[in-house]
């Protein structure tokens, strides 16, 4: 063979990018962090199912990816060329750079491991009375009879119960100076994250008071840490800090213990705090299902009402996306693409896409009740491969405990047929207004039990 073909056969194994929008980085970057929801779906009608971004800092080159055959490239691709930490960097500031969340390769498989046995079947047996007591505890307290968000009641009992899965029984009064200020930093916005890459930054207003916030947190996780070092009968504890600190060859730093805690407090509440919010939101829109649920929540059959929270998930997917780091060039969706780029499985996309879940907009459990059930290529509102969400199990226990608790006792209705519009809240997508609902006492008469 001549060097002629071997000349012109280079340029195949040369990189290669999809289309995308030219318009500055600045205001990709505002789309993107505001308006994804809205903005990804109308990317993908122009240029197709994969679309190249520039986002801040730094021009960062993101191929958004909306088929599961391209997805399912990335989740079982390997995890040293696919790194899930690096593109989760802009969590660095908030959750550490020990986070399972921040970790790429032997480093992760090993933080995972240790986190692993707190959220496996048996663990999560466990919590559910657990759950089901944090719920009737707060019940008693909520407004009825009028309009109001219930989203906020939604935080408070998982927020509860990520302090008592995290923590185990203990110092109250140490617990009480935690919970508003996990509230706070949980509630950051996409800008104070962002400033995270911009260090100087920090020494001004919002930015200041934000990590101000954060060490008064950390003060009391690190108080917490060096009392539970010297307690008696750890082994005899199931919550996550004693299992870190008792597990066999683990010997772990205050500051990775920490980063670690901080990350499961924050993944850990807000997301299914939120995917009830939107599960509440659709039950008052659509009062037969509602019915259909509150019957089964008398019945105690769970299975419906997990049904609820997928659908929930599918419908307003509460992470849009996820985010892998290329190492090396490497090739997804026909493009061989170059090192650096951030691939992004766009689980709204998917979810939303009328080939994989027919009559997409309507809220409709029963699908997941179906023989053929959306699968797991595409529905995956908890990312996918090595990487998938470790409380995936978890959050579905903790939301059907929460609906039958809740739909037992209340009339779930909407003050408008309207969906509420969508709010960016740190990585999260919420219901602008709190999911507005009106719940009133249910008539004994028709409460099966
Ligand atoms: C509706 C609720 C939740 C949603 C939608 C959600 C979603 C996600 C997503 C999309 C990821 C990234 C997966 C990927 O990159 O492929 C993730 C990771 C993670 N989530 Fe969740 N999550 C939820 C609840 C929880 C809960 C309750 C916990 C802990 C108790 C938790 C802990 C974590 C952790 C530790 C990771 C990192 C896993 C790793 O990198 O190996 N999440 N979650």
């Amino acid at each position: 063979m001549s060097a002629a073909p071997h000349a012109a056969a280079a340029p195949d194994r040369a990189t290669s990018l999809p289309p995308g929008p030219p318009w500055p980085m600045v205001v990709q970057t505002f789309l993107f962090g505001g308006y994804r929801h809205r903005w990804l779906p109308t990317l993908r009608r122009r240029y197709g199912d994969a679309v190249l971004l520039r986002i801040a800092p730094r021009s960062r080159r993101m191929v958004l990816l909306a088929r599961p055959e391209h997805i399912r490239e990335v989740f079982s691709g390997s995890s040293t060329t696919f790194h899930a930490g690096e593109g989760n960097a802009i969590l660095g500031p908030l959750m550490g750079p020990h986070s399972v969340l921040l970790l790429d390769e032997d480093d992760h498989l090993k933080v995972r491991r240790q986190l692993m046995p707190a959220f496996n079947g048996a663990a999560l047996r466990g919590y559910r009375d657990l759950v089901a007591g944090i719920t009737r505890e707060q019940v008693g307290g909520w407004p009825v009879g009028r309009h109001a968000p219930i989203h906020p009641r939604m935080q408070a009992i998982t927020l509860e119960v990520i302090l008592r899965v995290v923590f185990g029984v203990t110092d109250r009064a140490r617990l009480a100076a935690l919970r508003p200020l996990v509230e706070r930093v949980v509630s950051v916005s996409p800008l104070i994250m962002v400033a995270g890459f911009y260090p100087p930054l920090r020494n001004y207003g919002p930015w200041r008071r934000h990590l101000e916030v954060q060490e008064r947190m950390d003060d009391l996780l690190y108080a917490e840490i060096a009392e539970r070092r010297t307690a008696d009968s750890l082994a005899d504890r199931h919550d996550v800090l004693s299992r870190l600190l008792t597990t066999p060859e683990s010997s772990l730093t205050d500051e990775e213990l920490r980063d670690q805690l901080v990350t499961l407090l924050l993944a850990g509440h807000e997301t299914t705090a939120t995917g009830l919010a939107w599960a509440f939101h659709e039950l008052a829109r659509n009062p037969a299902v509602l019915a259909s649920a509150q019957r089964v929540a008398d019945e105690r059959d769970d299975a419906y009402l997990g049904a609820v929270a997928k659908e929930a998930l599918r419908l307003h997917p509460v992470i849009y996306e996820t985010a892998r780091v290329l190492t090396e060039p490497a090739e997804v969706a026909g493009y061989r693409l170059p090192a650096g780029v951030t691939v992004m499985p766009v689980i709204g996309l998917v979810h939303s896409d009328e080939e994989h879940h027919p009559r997409p907009r309507e809220f409709r459990p029963e699908r997941f009740l179906d023989p053929d059930p959306p699968s797991s290529h595409t529905w995956f509102p908890f990312g996918g491969g090595v990487r998938r969400c470790l409380g995936a199990g978890f959050s579905l226990m903790e939301s059907e405990v929460i609906l039958r608790e809740v739909l037992t006792r209340f009339d779930v209705r909407a003050g408008t047929s309207r969906p509420e519009a969508l709010k960016a809240r740190n990585v999260t997508l919420a219901p602008r207004r709190g999911a507005r609902v009106m719940l009133t006492p249910r008539r004994p008469g028709r409460r099966l039990r």
